[in-house]
């Protein structure tokens, strides 16, 4: 982190879509006027379930996640490419498998990923999602997905120190008393 940079996740709001769609078209190219639309359409559904990265009030990042079946459902990932490799999308992924599992008390979190895409790949592997399936031309372009799938356990059991230390570094006042630094170190290890 640069020195004077204020680093802040919170849940999304409406007047973000905005800027979301500027990301979306930026690192979904191909298929960015589906997904604009598709996520303003999901919007009442996802929004208690999803998060921002702000740094120096600029948003870094979103995770658009939802809840299926009594499953999380990380939706969609993006971070802007000025801000790659420092930890924004791990953090996102971090606070969303936290709601998940502790404030939702859920079991399991799953997503979609297209096979070739390696960085996302490792990134979800080191928070101990796993390959679960292959679905043959689930993306518009014919492309196919990795299901992968994370539980309760695996996070606790290998993912979520990591992720208590990560989210030391932002501001979290604004996502609930469950993300306070004291419920976190407190709370999470002890359910
Ligand atoms: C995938 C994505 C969200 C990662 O965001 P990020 O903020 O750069 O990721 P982080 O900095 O948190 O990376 C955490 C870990 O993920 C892995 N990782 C991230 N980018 C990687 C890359 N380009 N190559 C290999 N591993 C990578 C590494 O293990 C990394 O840890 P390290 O930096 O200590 O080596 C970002 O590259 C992105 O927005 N890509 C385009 C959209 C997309 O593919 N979304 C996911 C599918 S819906």
């Amino acid at each position: 982190m640069q020195a004077s940079e204020v680093k802040r996740i919170r849940k999304i709001r409406v007047e973000d879509l905005e800027e979301i769609s500027r990301i979306i078209m930026e690192v979904f190219p191909e298929d960015c006027n589906i997904i604009i639309r598709y996520v303003k359409y999901i919007y009442a559904i996802v929004r208690d379930h999803s998060y921002i990265v702000e740094i120096n009030n600029n948003i870094a990042g979103f995770c658009i996640n939802s809840v299926e079946y009594g499953r999380g459902h990380i939706m969609y990932l993006a971070v802007k490419s000025n801000y790659r490799r420092r930890g924004v999308g791990k953090a996102l992924l971090c606070v969303s498998l936290i709601h998940f599992f502790y404030e939702l008390d859920l079991s399991e979190v799953f997503l979609e990923v297209q096979t070739e895409n390696v960085p996302a790949i490792r990134l979800y592997e080191s928070l101990g999602f796993r390959i679960v399936r292959r679905i043959p031309r689930y993306y518009i372009d014919g492309s196919d997905c990795y299901v992968m799938v994370v539980d309760k356990g695996t996070f606790r059991n290998f993912c979520e120190s990591m992720c208590i230390s990560l989210l030391d570094d932002y501001d979290l006042h604004e996502v609930g008393s469950l993300f306070s630094k004291s419920s976190r170190h407190d709370y999470y290890l002890s359910n």
